[in-house]
């Protein structure tokens, strides 16, 4: 069983969209093992993107990222990280394929409803970085 780290955007959290992702993370045989509604600090965000702290788009990523609530998720199964990525679909939505939920539900390639992470390392780094042992189940 492996663990990766999600986060349904401020972009989906504002349509209401919280339960239609939580259907396909479910149906698609992911357990959410941590889940939580927070609305993050500057800092926060800044920390949490700090890899991409030289991209162009880091200040207006970051400020999205604080600009409403967003969903916290730690998720488990058999090869989480590449089946979340997968399941989400292209960073960019006119890239992703048909039946992914940024194909279906993101609004651009900042505003793409949901986060994952891309390497086992960033995933352990990630679920540490918003959940403490005691708060996965
Ligand atoms: P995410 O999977 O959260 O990882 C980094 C985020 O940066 C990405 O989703 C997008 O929201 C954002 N991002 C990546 N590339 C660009 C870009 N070219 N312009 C704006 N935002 C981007």
């Amino acid at each position: 069983m492996e663990r990766t780290f999600a986060i349904i955007k401020p972009d989906a959290v504002e349509r209401n969209l919280i339960g239609k992702i939580l259907e396909r993370i479910e149906s698609n045989g992911f357990k959410i093992a941590g889940m939580k509604k927070t609305q993050l600090s500057q800092k926060e965000a800044k920390g949490f993107y700090y890899v991409h702290k030289e991209r162009p788009f880091f200040d207006s990523l970051t400020e999205f990222m604080c600009s409403g609530p967003v969903v916290l998720l730690v998720l488990e199964k058999e090869n989480a990280i590449t089946a979340w990525r997968d399941l989400m679909g292209a960073t960019n939505p006119e890239d992703a394929k048909e039946g992914t939920i940024r194909k279906d539900f993101a609004l651009s390639i900042e505003k793409n409803s949901t986060h994952g992470s891309d390497s086992a390392e960033n995933a352990a780094y990630e679920v540490s970085y918003f959940f403490s042992e005691t708060e996965i189940l």
